[in-house]
């Protein structure tokens, strides 16, 4: 199975995004992340642009709607020539198999499509109290990444530190995609639940997404090659 490095792209303009790109000119380019700030802001082009430099992407954006508009949203994502997108498991069955039904083109092809289970920033409290749902999270977590495996999904994002029961409940060819990735010696930032990449690696993680190890390192390239070095044992 691939496994992968994804870098977290988690700059507010193109300009920042493609100063960044600059460095990995030369050698390995990056598969990276870029999220809603960056895809509202910029637009569809912003994705044409760092695939014609070369790289793989995952488009972070979470849809959840009615099955038929995050279909036919799905179809114009796919079009966009992404490597990897995303919807929130809470839309149901019905809803994930419309999105990947949109996702694939007419030659039989499409990326990969990943749920989102719980967010981490939900907690067990507000879960219960304010959405009424009664399970534990993890319970949830569990089912919802059920339910993604069900719908024909390739996988979900989850913490390192989730990837073996996510793996050991629906399958080990079921993909997990895993933030919170800290180097021994680096900063926590505002992740709690954290792992190195050597740890993800070994509990099974099949794409670690690194943000602030890479974009805030005084020399990125080189905390980039050090996570494939640890990740892939490359
Ligand atoms: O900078 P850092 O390595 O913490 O970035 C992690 C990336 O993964 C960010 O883009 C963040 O939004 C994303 N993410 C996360 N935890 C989740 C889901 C996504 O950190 N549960």
């Amino acid at each position: 199975m691939p496994k992968d490095v994804i870098i977290a792209c988690d700059f507010s303009s193109a300009h920042q995004t493609f100063d960044f790109l600059d460095l990995f000119r030369n050698g390995r380019k990056p598969f990276v992340k870029i999220g809603m700030e960056l895809f509202y802001s910029e637009g569809p082009e912003i994705v044409r642009e760092i695939k014609k430099r070369g790289h793989s992407i995952f488009l972070d954006i979470k849809l959840h709607d009615i099955p038929n508009t995050v279909k036919k949203a799905m179809k114009a994502l796919s079009s966009l020539d992404v490597d990897m997108c995303n919807v929130h498991a809470a839309g149901t069955i019905e809803m994930m198999r419309a999105a990947l039904e949109g996702l694939t083109r007419s030659d039989g092809t499409r990326p990969l499509l990943i749920a989102v289970t719980q967010l981490t920033s939900t907690s067990e409290e507000r879960m219960q109290k304010e959405l009424l749902i009664g399970a534990s999270i993890d319970e949830t977590i569990i089912k919802y990444a059920s339910n993604a495996a069900e719908a024909g999904l390739d996988g979900v994002v989850c913490s390192p530190l989730e990837a073996a029961e996510v793996k050991a409940a629906c399958g080990s060819n079921f993909l997990t995609v895993t933030p919170g990735i800290r180097f021994a010696d680096s900063a926590s930032d505002d992740q709690v639940r954290i792992t190195t990449p050597a740890k993800a690696r070994q509990i099974g993680s099949d794409y670690i997404v690194v943000g602030r190890p890479i974009t805030a390192a005084a020399d990125p390239v080189a905390a980039y090659r050090r996570c494939l070095d640890e990740f892939l044992n490359e």
